[in-house]
């Protein structure tokens, strides 16, 4: 069967950065983020007799279909199947560029390939399997705000909605930095590397707790600002442990820096902007609906900035 699944990617407000198991693609900590309405990915899978081999078109272009073996090699074997599949995505966004293009597109590979495979998986099952993709996919077969336990076995590392009273009122404002151009370093080995060798990374592990704990607190007050604030500063927490690793890794360019600057400046005049930045130079602004036009204007015009998009929550993955 062929069968077409859509997911919006999702931005990290507590970020995951650092694995406890790599093989099972365990993540070190939980995380939390909001799957956004601007950003998504469709992905068609049919298992095929025919094929000697996966297949997998990505943007019209046909790329190595390894890096989606871990998610079809599960499938296929728990819905006892030995064919191969050809698979095709496209993203309405840049991939890999920092984006959470592996979010989007490995939960619409888990949707799409478990539902053709005819394995059928609750939202719990269809996370952990999102998760062996890329463990911020696992987040993405929700809508909204969306929580990643961190799960002390495989069944166990799944993600759940989080429901809040700020859904509606949230906008995220997105400016891509140099033309979102592909990153330099994946996040998978930038993550492990950070490891391996930041002597920030057990300070980091330590803090994601406490920063969980304030933004969900936050969520079920109401609480935009307190949300916000934890957002920026664990994202900038993430960026010091990964910029002390060894050697570094540096993912901002002098207009992400440029873009953090404003960002203050738009507070200091009272507007709710809270940024925060994943593995690549863009900036995510989160505001509020009545304040993202304004917060647009402000970083449209910032040296660097080659696109500016307001996002609202997106939807929870689905069959198209
Ligand atoms: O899911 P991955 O392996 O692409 O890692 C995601 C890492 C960050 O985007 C930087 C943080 C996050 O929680 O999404």
């Amino acid at each position: 069967m062929k069968v077409t699944a859509r997911a919006c990617a999702n931005i990290a407000l507590v970020k995951y950065w650092g694995k406890r198991d790599s093989t099972l693609n365990l993540p070190a900590t939980g995380s939390l983020s909001l799957t956004l309405d601007a950003l998504t990915t469709e992905t068609t899978v049919e298992f095929d007799p025919a094929l000697a081999a996966d297949v997998l078109e990505l943007d019209g272009t046909v790329v190595d279909a390894r890096r989606i073996a871990g998610v079809l090699d599960r499938v296929r074997l728990r819905a006892g199947l030995a064919t191969f599949a050809r698979v095709t995505s496209r993203n309405d966004f840049p991939t890999a560029s920092g984006l959470a293009s592996s979010a989007s597109g490995f939960a619409a590979l888990a949707l799409a390939a478990s539902r053709a495979a005819g394995l059928p998986l609750d939202d719990k099952g269809l996370s952990a399997l999102a998760r062996h993709g890329s463990g911020s996919a696992a987040r993405s077969i929700f809508g909204g705000f969306v929580r990643m336990r961190a799960g002390a076995t495989d069944a166990e590392a799944y993600a759940e909605p989080v429901p809040s009273p700020l859904l509606d009122k949230v906008r995220m404002v997105i400016a891509i930095v140099g033309g979102g151009a592909p990153k330099s370093k994946l996040s998978r080995d930038a993550m492990e590397h950070t490891r391996l060798t930041s002597p920030y990374y057990r300070a980091w592990l330590e803090l994601v707790p406490e920063d969980l704990a304030i933004a969900e607190a936050a969520l079920a007050a109401g609480d935009l600002a307190s949300l916000g604030e934890v957002a920026e500063a664990n994202a900038l927490a993430m960026h010091a442990s990964a910029m002390a690793a060894r050697p570094a890794i540096h993912y901002w360019q002098p207009a992400t820096l440029a873009l953090l600057a404003e960002i203050r400046g738009l507070r200091e005049c009272g507007v709710s902007a809270w940024a925060t930045m994943d593995a690549g130079p863009h900036v995510k602004i989160l505001t509020t609906v009545d304040e993202a036009e304004r917060v647009q204007a402000a970083v449209r015009v910032v040296d660097g900035v080659t696109a500016v998009t307001i996002a609202a929550a997106g939807a929870a993955a689905s069959i198209v």
